[in-house]
């Protein structure tokens, strides 16, 4: 399929140092709010980036939760394909695809634990089905069928 024909002109905006904020932070918030007012669903979606100790590189979509000065925090299973590319290596890169707004967002770091503190109150923040979702599956793991979850579901 040929598709040097899709062809947009980028006039929504432009980018100019003068008006970036001196703290990347506030930039990050001042593009967010703009990111929710224009109405982009799942503004918080982003692409993150792990590669393991051999350097082999890859990417999946997750929700940021919060943010602030001390970082960007979203939330995973610890026995995730991610989080063991993270235990080998914590150089991440994470990237906000505001398409709509003729704008992405790139953000390289380290990735760190959030306290177990800050996990618990996230995981009992969410919609009970929800937890019951992330307590039955196996994050990454290749499983049998969905019934093999309902089953661990009913084992509760
Ligand atoms: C819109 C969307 C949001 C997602 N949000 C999360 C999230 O916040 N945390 C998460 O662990 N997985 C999330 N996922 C699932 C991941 O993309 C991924 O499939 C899963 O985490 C396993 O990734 P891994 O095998 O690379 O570790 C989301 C998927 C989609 C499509």
């Amino acid at each position: 399929m040929d598709l040097s024909n899709f062809r947009e002109e980028y006039l929504k905006g432009q980018l100019h140092r003068k008006d970036l904020a001196a703290n990347p932070f506030e930039q990050f918030q001042t593009w967010f709010d703009q990111a929710l007012k224009a109405g982009i669903p799942e503004p918080n979606a982003f692409s993150l980036a792990t590669a393991n100790a051999q350097a082999r590189p890859s990417l999946r979509t997750v929700l940021l939760k919060y943010f602030d000065e001390t970082g960007f925090v979203f939330f995973t299973n610890y026995g995730s394909h991610k989080a063991r590319d993270i235990e080998e290596n914590p150089q991440v890169c994470m990237m906000l695809p505001w398409v709509m707004l003729e704008r992405q967002v790139i953000i390289y770091g380290k990735a760190v634990k959030v306290s177990r503190t800050e996990s618990l109150k996230y995981f009992l923040s969410r919609p009970k089905d929800s937890q019951l979702g992330a307590w039955v599956s196996q994050q990454s793991s290749v499983i049998s069928g969905r019934t093999l979850l309902e089953m661990k579901l009913m084992e509760l």
